[in-house]
C-alpha cells in the first residue's frame, strides 16, 4: 500500500485535533536550591487544531522538558499551557505519547502491548482491538500481531509503538525523537507512515526532533530552538504539498527550508562550516 493510498481512506479530512497553547513558559530546575538551572526561557508556541508542529533544536536545549510539561508530567516554573482550552495541571489523558525508546513489554505480544493502555484506562476492549487490527494492517504488520517484541525488527517494534500511540484516536500526539534509534531507511518509512496516519484523522501533533530533514518532511510549522537556556529563535511555515515524497533532498524548495534552519544553528555555533553549501545538488 502506498502512502497516497494510506492517506486516502474514507476517514480523510476528519479533524480530531484540539489546540495547544504554550504561553510564556519557563522552566528552572532546582529553583529552590543553591544551583538553579534555567532550562527553558519564555517559550511561546501556539498550535492549531490538527496542525503538525515540530520543535527542532540541539541536544540539551530543553525539548524533552517542554514535552513533559505539555503532557502534564512535569511542572512548569511560570507561564501557562493550555490543551484543548484547559490549563494543564495534571497528566493529560486524551493523548498519545511516543518516546525514542519504544518501551514495549517483552512478555506481551504486539497486540497485547497495543491494548495495554486500553486495559489500564478501561477503554472498550473490542473497539480498541478492532482499531488496532486496522492500524496493524495499514502499517503492514498484520503478520506481527501475535509476535513478541524480541521477534520483531527495530522498525517493526517502532511501528507497533506507533499503533499503540494512535489506537485510542487521541486528539493530541506528543512525540519525543521517536525515530532516533532507527536506521536511515526504516526512519524514512516510519516517517511516511506517520504522515499518512496523521492525515487520516488530523490529531494535533507536537513532534520533537533534532533532525532538520525530518522536521521539514513532516511539519506544517517548525519552531527552532537555541541551546540552553532554550528559547524559540524562529518559526517557519512549511508550504510543501502532502503527502510529501520519500526523498525530499533534491527538491530546491525542500533544500531551502533545511538551509534556513541550518543557518540558525550555524549562527548559534551549534554547527560549523560557514560557506559550505549545505544541500548540494549532484550534477548529472
Ligand atoms: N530533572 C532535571 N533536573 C535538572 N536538570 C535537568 C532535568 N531534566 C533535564 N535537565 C537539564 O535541562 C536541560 C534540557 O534537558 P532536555 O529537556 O532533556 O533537553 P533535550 O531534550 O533538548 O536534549 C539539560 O541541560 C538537562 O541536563
Ligand atoms: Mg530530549
Amino acid at each position: 500500500m502506498t502512502t497516497a493510498q494510506l492517506a486516502d481512506g474514507p476517514e480523510s479530512y476528519v479533524m480530531s485535533g484540539v489546540p495547544i497553547r504554550i504561553d510564556r513558559v519557563t522552566k528552572t530546575f532546582g529553583e529552590d536550591g543553591d544551583n538553579p538551572f534555567e532550562a527553558l526561557k519564555e517559550i511561546n508556541i501556539d498550535i492549531e487544531p490538527g496542525e503538525f508542529v515540530s520543535v527542532v533544536g540541539p541536544s540539551g536545549c530543553g525539548k524533552s522538558t517542554l514535552m513533559l510539561m505539555v503532557a502534564g508530567l512535569l511542572s512548569r516554573s511560570s507561564g501557562n499551557i493550555l490543551v484543548g482550552g484547559n490549563s494543564v495541571t495534571k497528566p493529560i489523558t486524551d493523548v498519545g505519547i511516543a518516546f525514542q525508546d519504544h518501551l514495549l513489554l517483552e512478555f506481551r505480544n504486539a497486540m497485547a502491548n497495543v491494548t495495554l493502555q486500553a486495559d489500564i484506562r478501561k477503554l472498550p476492549k473490542k473497539k480498541i482491538e478492532a482499531r488496532a487490527k486496522e492500524l496493524f494492517e495499514l502499517l503492514r504488520l498484520t503478520h506481527a500481531m501475535e509476535k513478541y517484541p524480541r521477534q520483531l525488527s527495530g522498525g517493526m517494534r517502532q511501528r507497533v509503538s506507533l499503533v499503540r500511540t494512535l489506537v485510542h484516536d487521541p486528539s493530541v500526539i506528543l512525540m519525543d525523537e521517536p525515530f532516533g534509534a532507527l536506521d536511515a531507511l526504516t526512519r524514512l518509512q516510519v516517517r511516511m507512515d506517520l504522515e499518512a496516519l496523521w492525515l487520516r484523522r488530523r490529531p494535533t501533533v507536537l513532534f520533537i526532533t533534532h533532525s532538520v530533514e525530518e522536521a521539514v518532511g513532516l511539519s506544517d510549522r517548525i519552531f527552532v530552538m537555541s541551546p540552553s537556556p532554550g528559547r524559540v529563535v524562529d518559526e517557519i511555515k512549511v508550504n510543501l504539498p502532502r503527502p510529501r515524497p520519500i526523498v525530499l533532498g533534491d527538491a530546491p524548495e525542500f533544500a531551502a527550508y533545511v538551509d534556513k534552519i541550518l543557518d540558525h544553528f550555524e549562527k548559534m555555533g551549534v554547527i560549523h562550516g560557514a560557506n559550505v553549501p549545505k544541500v548540494r545538488k549532484v550534477e548529472s
